[in-house]
């Protein structure tokens, strides 16, 4: 039976899924299988991209007969002919033999070797920038060689905006009933698969992959259709992104990959111990026993950290079997541009650090932070200092100390001294005139963010320099010193009291303030923004930090920024005045200290002065002291019919009617209230 998917009215999904691959070409483990794309376009001629597997021939057959509905099949376009796409050519053709073939001069070649037949007489050979219309659509082809194999080609679908990739922008992982990106929670669910699929198929590759990308560039891209995984019609930008990262082998994050091959334990030891200093000093490691996870893996991570260390014992007079086999993936990868530390071990001879560096040497751009750390056997207790000193390196150049910016000496010797104490009324600094934002950053892949009222222009030359201020208890700037990075959305008056809910009135380090949310959009930072109720978008890249001891000020560099709408921005005042839900008043007030930031309210006389708001973290500074205002009763009679009280100190009169129910004097009994 059938199994197709829409991608719009004249496009169909015929492909398929395989969860029982054990390996992927052979050697790449596929836990959560894999899915191979196939499109049929229905225009006035029909055109079959490219096939599928062998594995999945039976339901692929049966979507491209469903999906054709007794029409012929017109073309076959064929974008690359490694076998997971190609393996079935042979049989199409002799199912369809009217079908014609699109493909340029390399597939031809290939598909004379692959299928020993001459299919000369059904080929139409196409070459970059060629036009082919099927009708409404206009198709053009774009070169993408060695994108992975020499002859692979996009093509363009000038109509539609369709760009069908081949095997870029492809992830592992079978569909599951999903097409679109927007059908799963791409970055959270699905990127590690991506990142993995990416590096070990296509990593190679990078100058290539920068080449085709250059030329995509050119292109206005509304939907972009690849051999492998999800078809993106949103959103694209953000996986581009990723592309650009690992095509040009830069460091997706600021991190460790510590891989380590122990054979008893004790190079382990180290690399644990080593481990626990880093995350000690604040500095994320993603930690793999070669003997125990694919290299396929460790690979990915490589890729994604800044930061390499190589721990391995001495076998054979060399280095022990897994690193050896890792660092030859890793150099046959084209790994480059990363900072590299290598611990080795030997009870007699230790080798295996020469030998690590030997097969790392090979790699381009690689810096040794440090001089290799022998051990002889085990971890000596005198060596626990190399390893503190090899993590305080480390920890130094991802975390680098907070540029606090060069005060003027007279300035210096002021900020030192003990403050004036000249009387400070809180209140003047409601005065300022504040404007409201989300502030946003990204680490390891999860979103942060939190409502500020603190961010202003500091400086307009180029590049434009912004500052924002944010408490130190809040998760947010944690994040923000760890990312270098944020985003400010600033918030229009139309804002709704529950966009302030989310971001301002709950903490992300036990609540993930995103969960769920498909409305917010990323830009070139790969951080989120809020694209509606906001009318600006700033990206920023901070280039100092100052502890203001409560709070932490960030400048930075605004590196991106655009105009989303024309609305109004919201005031911190018009916050409080429109958008801020009214209280009921309490039936009866006690003596209460309430948030002037979120309206949590404290009940008690006096207020602690380390007290933190629970909800919004500001301190004691933004709360207002209520205390209650004792009335005295007043007389009155009330309606028992819908509870209108009328104050009255003596007799309610004859001809009385309820100004709400409308019912008469009889109805009312005397209350007080
Ligand atoms: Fe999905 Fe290069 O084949």
């Amino acid at each position: 039976m059938h199994c197709t998917r829409k991608v719009q009215d004249d496009l169909v999904w015929v492909g398929a899924d395989d969860r029982r691959l054990p390996f992927f070409e052979g050697v790449y483990g596929v836990p959560d299988g894999v899915s191979y794309n196939s499109y049929l376009l229905l225009d006035e001629k029909t055109v079959l991209f490219d096939t599928c597997d062998k594995a999945v021939y039976e339901v692929f057959f049966e979507n491209v007969a469903y999906a054709l509905g007794g029409r012929k099949l017109d073309y076959l376009l064929i974008s690359h002919m490694e076998p997971d796409h190609a393996a079935t050519i042979g049989s199409l053709l002799l199912r369809y033999p009217e079908a014609r073939i699109l493909c340029n001069a390399k597939v031809k070649t290939m598909l004379a070797q692959f299928f020993q037949t001459d299919y000369s007489d059904r080929i139409d050979l196409v070459k970059e920038g060629d036009v082919f219309s099927t009708g409404r659509h206009e198709l053009t082809f774009v070169m993408a060689p060695m994108v992975h194999w020499p002859e692979v080609m996009m093509t363009y679908d000038k109509t539609d905006k369709i760009l069908f990739t081949a095997d870029a922008f492809g992830t592992f992982g079978a569909l599951n009933g999903r097409l679109f990106n927007d059908e799963t929670d791409f970055f959270t669910e699905n990127l590690s698969e991506a990142r993995r699929y990416y590096t070990n198929i296509v990593g190679k590759y990078g100058p290539q992959v920068q080449a085709v990308l250059k030329k995509a560039a050119a292109l206005d891209i509304a939907t972009v259709c690849p051999l492998h995984g999800f078809v993106w019609r949103s959103h694209f930008g953000d996986f581009l992104e990723k592309y650009l990262l690992w095509s040009s082998y830069t460091p997706e994050e600021q991190s460790v990959m510590l891989a380590y091959a122990s054979v008893y334990g004790h190079t382990e030891n180290a690399a644990n111990i080593l481990a626990a200093k880093l995350v000690e000093r604040g500095v994320r490691v993603r930690m793999y026993d070669t003997s125990v996870t694919p290299a396929s893996y460790i690979v990915s991570d490589a890729f994604r950290c800044s930061h390499l260390v190589f721990a391995a014992t001495t076998y054979n007079a060399g280095v022990f079997v897994t690193m050896e086999n890792l660092l030859h993936d890793l150099a046959a990868h084209n790994l480059q541009k990363r900072k590299v530390a290598v611990i080795e071990n030997g009870s007699w001879a230790p080798t295996s650090g020469k030998v690590m560096r030997e097969l790392i040497a090979p790699m381009k751009n690689i810096e040794f932070i440090a001089d290799n750390i022998t051990l002889k056997s085990a971890l000596a207790a005198d060596q626990e200092a190399a390893l503190d000193a090899l993590a305080d390196a480390i920890a130094a150049e991802i975390n680098p100390a907070p540029v606090v910016s060069a005060a003027a000496p007279a300035a210096a010797e002021a900020a030192s001294a003990a403050p004036v104490a000249l009387d400070v009324d809180g209140g003047a600094f409601h005065k300022f005139t504040y404007g409201v934002e989300v502030l946003t950053t990204c680490v390891d892949g999860k979103d942060y963010g939190c409502i500020i009222n603190s961010a202003g222009q500091a400086a307009s030359g180029d590049p434009k320099k912004v500052t924002i201020s944010v408490i130190k208890k809040n998760h947010t700037a944690d994040m923000i010193a760890k990312s270098g990075k944020f985003n400010i959305s600033i918030l229009t008056e139309d804002a709704p009291f529950d966009l302030f809910k989310r971001f301002g009135f709950q903490s992300g380090r036990d609540t993930d303030k995103f969960a769920g949310v498909t409305w917010t959009e990323r830009t070139a930072n790969g951080i989120r923004y809020i694209p509606e109720y906001t009318n600006a978008v700033l990206a920023c890249e901070v280039i100092s930090v100052e502890d203001l001891d409560t709070s932490v000020l960030f400048v930075a560099n605004v590196v991106e920024a655009k105009v989303l709408s024309k609305a109004p921005s919201c005031t911190y005042a018009y916050y409080h005045a429109h958008i801020k839900p009214k209280k009921n008043p309490a039936p009866e007030q006690k003596e209460s200290w309430v948030c002037r930031v979120c309206g949590y309210v404290y009940e008690g006389a006096e207020l602690p002065d380390d007290f933190v708001c629970p909800l919004c973290k500001h301190g004691k500074e933004d709360f207002e002291h209520v205390v209650p205002v004792t009335k005295k009763k007043q007389k009155g009679y009330v309606c028992t019919i819908c509870g209108h009280f009328e104050p009255c100190e003596g007799e309610l009169p004859a001809d009385y009617t309820c100004p709400l129910c409308k019912h008469g004097r009889d109805d009312f009994e005397p209350a007080e209230q």
